[in-house]
């Protein structure tokens, strides 16, 4: 039985006061979450503000990102050591509006997962197909190559640790979500690549959330599916009590 696990991302949203005020809220709110893990991923500037408000909860911290060099001259880039150091256990990986903006690519994403690991983070893969990819019938296609070369050098105990995030770019902050059905259908196609490359065991243990337009409304259905063991909330999680309804689906 896989524990289900609940990540917020708040994008480029909330000043380090606002981002305490959310934390607080929400740290209340998910006071009798249960059975359920809980990370929120604030950006940078907010993560110390953030980490303050969360000490002795059960609510853990992420980022959004994470560079994979050490320490250096990378202007504006933050280390996975520098991530650790502020608190955070979990680190975003290969976000799509990173690909999309920000040039990210298959290649930097598996040095960023290396890095990640490497630091003792646990990171949060991403990946999913554009609509026009879904359209031409090469959803899997795509999915199976971003999977196979982000993990690319990464060993079986050190995959162990990675969280998967399935998240269709046509779905995330459109409001338009995958059918259950449709969540349903990757998960399980990306449980079995992660068997062929790490094995069975492996691949029944790693949670693989699903993540676009999750909102109150939908996770319970989406939940419900066998091979969706979370979700990663973008929009719906900037408010404390509709990200706490989702936690307690
Ligand atoms: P959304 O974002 O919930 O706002 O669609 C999800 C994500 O990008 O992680």
């Amino acid at each position: 039985m896989r524990r289900p696990f609940m990540a917020g991302n708040w994008k480029m949203n909330k000043t380090p006061d606002e981002a305490a005020a959310l934390a607080k809220a929400l740290r209340r709110e998910l006071a009798d979450a249960g059975d359920v893990t809980v990370a929120i991923c604030p950006p940078y500037v907010s993560i110390a503000a953030v980490r303050g408000e969360l000490s002795g909860s059960d609510i853990a911290l992420g980022a959004q990102d994470v560079h994979w060099e050490p320490s250096g001259a990378y202007t504006g880039a933050v280390s996975a050591g520098m991530l650790a150091g502020a608190g955070c256990k979990y680190v975003i990986v290969g976000h799509s509006e990173r690909r999309q903006h920000f040039g990210e690519t298959d290649e930097t994403v598996s040095r960023r997962l290396k890095a990640a690991l490497g630091a003792g983070l646990k990171p949060i893969m991403c990946l999913g197909e554009t609509l026009e990819e879904r359209e031409k019938g090469v959803t899997e296609d795509v999915v199976g190559r971003q999977f196979s070369l982000g993990t690319d050098g990464v060993g079986a105990a050190d995959f162990a640790k990675v969280t998967m995030a399935y998240e269709p770019v046509w779905a995330i902050g459109t409001g338009r979500t995958a059918t259950p059905a449709q969540a349903q259908e990757v998960h399980a196609f990306l449980r079995g690549l992660i068997g062929e490359k790490y094995g069975r065991k492996i691949a029944d243990g790693i949670i693989i959330q699903y993540g676009g337009s999750v909102k109150p409304e939908n996770v319970k259905d989406i939940m419900a599916q066998e091979d969706v063991d979370g979700a990663l909330v973008g929009g719906a999680s900037l408010q404390a009590d509709v990200f706490a309804k989702i936690v307690k689906f």
